[in-house]
C-alpha cells in the first residue's frame, strides 16, 4: 500500500508513520527528515532549505519533488510507502500521481489526522529527541525513564528542532491551513481520504489507523 499521512505540524503524523514501519514494515518517507538531514549534512539543498524551514515556511516543490524522486527510486516494488509530510501543496500532490505512476504504483489511501490546533503548540513545544538514536521524547507525555539518559540507546545527549519555537509554529500552521488543507477536496474527489481523531491518545490514534487500512 502506498499512503500519505496528513495533518498540520504535530499533528502524529510521523509517531504514527513510525507505528506503520514497526508494525508493517512499511517505508517512511519524510520530506523533513530529508531536509533535515540535508541541513545537517551542509548539501546545497540544506544550504538553501535551512532558513526557510528555520522560519515556518515551505521549501520549493521542485526540492521536495526531486528528493520523493530519489527515495522512490532505491525501493523495491512491493514496499508499501507512508508519505509524512507530503506532498503539501497541490503542485506536490500532481507530482506524486506522476512519480507514483511512472513507477507502477498508485497512492490508496489519504488518512487525515484530524486535531484540534490549540494542542499542537503544547506538544510541538515540548518535543525533543536523542541526539544519538533519534528516539522522540516530550516534556510532559514523555521522558526517558531515568532523567537525562535515553531510554533506547544510553546516551545523554538530546536535541530539539530549530523550528519547535512558537513563532515558526504559529507560521507552519498557516502554511498547513493555506496551502496544504486545500488539497484535501483533490484527493476526496478521489473518494480515497480517510479521517481519524488525531486527539485521542497515541495509541488509540494507532487503532484507529489499522483499523482503516484492514479495512
Ligand atoms: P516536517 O518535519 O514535516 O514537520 P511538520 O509537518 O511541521 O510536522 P511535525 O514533524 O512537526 O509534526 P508531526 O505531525 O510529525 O507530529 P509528531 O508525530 O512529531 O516539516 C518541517 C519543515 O520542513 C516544514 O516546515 C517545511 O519548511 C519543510 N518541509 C517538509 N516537507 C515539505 C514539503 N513537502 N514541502 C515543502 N516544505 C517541506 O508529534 C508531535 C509531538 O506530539 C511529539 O512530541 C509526539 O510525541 C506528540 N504526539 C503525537 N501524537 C500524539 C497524541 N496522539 N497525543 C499526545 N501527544 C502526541
Amino acid at each position: 500500500m502506498n499512503i500519505i499521512l496528513l495533518g498540520p505540524p504535530g499533528a502524529g503524523k510521523g509517531t504514527q508513520a513510525q507505528k506503520l514501519v514497526e508494525q508493517r514494515g512499511m517505508v517512511q518517507l519524510s520530506t523533513g527528515d530529508m531536509l533535515r538531514a540535508a541541513v545537517a549534512a551542509g548539501t546545497p539543498v540544506g544550504l538553501q532549505a535551512k532558513a526557510v524551514m528555520d522560519a515556518g515556511e515551505l521549501v520549493s516543490d521542485e526540492i521536495v519533488n526531486q528528493l520523493i524522486d530519489e527515495k522512490l527510486a532505491g525501493l523495491a516494488p512491493e514496499q508499501g510507502v507512508i508519505f509524512d509530510g507530503y506532498p503539501r501543496t497541490l503542485g506536490q500532490a500532481q507530482s506524486l500521481d506522476g512519480l507514483l505512476g511512472g513507477r507502477g504504483r498508485k497512492l490508496d489511501l489519504v488518512i487525515e489526522l484530524e486535531v484540534d490546533e490549540d494542542v499542537l503548540v503544547d506538544r510541538i513545544a515540548g518535543r525533543f529527541s536523542c541526539a544519538s538514536c533519534g528516539a522522540p521524547y516530550h516534556d510532559h507525555f514523555r521522558q526517558p525513564v531515568k532523567a537525562d539518559t535515553c531510554d533506547a540507546c544510553g546516551s545523554h545527549e538530546f536535541k530539539r528542532r530549530a523550528d519547535d519555537n512558537e513563532e515558526s509554529v504559529r507560521t507552519r500552521m498557516a502554511e498547513y491551513r493555506g496551502k496544504t488543507a486545500p488539497i484535501l477536496p483533490y484527493y476526496d474527489a478521489k473518494g480515497i481520504v480517510r479521517r481519524v481523531d488525531g486527539m485521542a491518545s497515541v495509541v488509540d490514534v494507532s487503532k484507529a489507523i489499522d483499523k482503516v487500512l484492514d479495512d
